[in-house]
């Protein structure tokens, strides 16, 4: 189909070819008129770098070149100053195409960067307002519902629907919670704590959840851990986030692995589960707000991961496991001390 693409494309074909054929058939011994035409090669140069960024730029100045080298190829009478000239304005072009491309490339993702924050200001202004305004009703049905299903008897004909209505009501209730806590600005309260002990706490939390499942939490963390400076709340929020995420992913009866070390300035947390793993499609957005493939799920809680793990100064890292091994490990890497920051790579 004609696109705007094509068009755009159509637009600096024609002018590279419509320059070449002046060039080409002006006489080769009229350097000045040569000179005059090479320098209009920027236009379709510059359009190139302005629609197509880098890769365009360096397309189009590819172009150009292939040609101006075949017409010196072809009117090659030995080398002059004239031609010494060319070779150096073919070169310049070069770099023009690699520093105008690089720019726009740069704009571009500084405002990809900025059109995010803004989405995601607004996603969190919206979902703050209509958390707020859902929370008041729903903590009043489930509260409601909640003293009536103590007061009917056993065999109530209501009392099948009026549970229905609790648990869901409180369900709703703790989404509501989930987008307050999404929208509500990150302040952290930093104490002394020893992340081992911050992982049991949490295993306790979602212990019943994986006793459902009969999912298995097993533990390997760190024995001299040092205590780190960091937010106890949020932390574990973090990791009772992991956790629930590995427990619904499992199967049956599958293990879910917790460890912890310490490596150079850093200390790291595995959550490993040998569930069903990540799509390649899903692998690109988990951390985008509002992304679940869960019936029951809000897709906040790996946003809210990543950002509390950023505000530490550290990061979240996600691999599949081993080929021989299904389901994936999220890697926790915080840096001990509180000023510090994680760098990729770092030894
Ligand atoms: N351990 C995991 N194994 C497989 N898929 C996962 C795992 N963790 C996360 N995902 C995928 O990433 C998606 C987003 O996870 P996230 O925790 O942000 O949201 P959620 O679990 O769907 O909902 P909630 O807001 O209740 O946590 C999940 O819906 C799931 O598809
Ligand atoms: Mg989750």
């Amino acid at each position: 189909m004609f696109n705007k693409n094509t068009l755009k494309l159509s637009i600096i074909i024609c002018l590279i070819t419509a320059l070449s054929i002046f060039i080409f058939f002006t006489r080769h011994t009229q350097y000045h008129y040569h000179s005059v035409y090479r320098e209009f090669y920027f236009v379709p140069l510059i359009l190139a770098a302005f629609w197509f960024g880098l890769r365009g730029a360096l397309w189009t100045a590819g172009g150009i070149t292939l040609f101006y080298l075949a017409f010196i190829g072809f009117f090659w009478q030995g080398l002059s100053a004239e031609k010494i000239n060319t070779f150096i304005e073919i070169i310049f072009l070069n770099i023009m195409a690699i520093i105008l491309g690089s720019l726009r490339e740069r704009e571009y993702r500084e405002r990809r960067r900025t059109q995010k924050m803004e989405n995601l200001a607004l996603i969190g202004k919206t979902v703050s307002g209509i958390a707020h305004d859902m929370k008041i009703p729903l903590v009043a049905i489930a509260g409601f519902s909640g003293r009536i299903l103590k007061k009917l008897g056993e065999d109530d004909p209501h009392r099948e629907k009026l549970t229905l209505i609790h648990q869901e009501a409180q369900r709703l209730e703790s989404m509501v919670k989930d987008m307050l806590e999404y929208a509500r600005p990150l302040n952290l309260r930093r104490v002394k704590e020893n992340v081992n002990q911050l992982i049991q706490e949490s295993i306790d939390v979602v212990k019943e959840l994986a006793e459902k499942k009969q999912v298995i939490i097993k533990t390997k963390l760190f024995p001299g851990m040092p205590p780190v400076e960091l937010d106890p709340v949020r932390m574990k929020q973090v990791l009772i986030n992991l956790l629930t995420n590995a427990i619904q992913a499992s199967s049956w009866g599958e293990p879910v692995l917790v460890s912890s070390s310490v490596k150079g300035g850093n200390i790291v947390i595995d959550v490993t589960d040998h569930g069903r793993g990540l799509a390649a499609d899903q692998k690109e957005h988990i951390f985008t707000p509002f992304f679940t493939t869960k019936k029951e799920g809000i897709g906040l809680g790996l946003v809210m991961v990543k950002n509390i793990v950023s505000a530490h100064g550290g990061e979240v890292q996600f691999f599949d496991n081993p080929s021989r091994e299904s389901g994936v490990t999220f890697r926790v890497i915080l840096p001990r001390e509180p000023e510090a920051r994680y760098i990729a790579n770092q030894k």
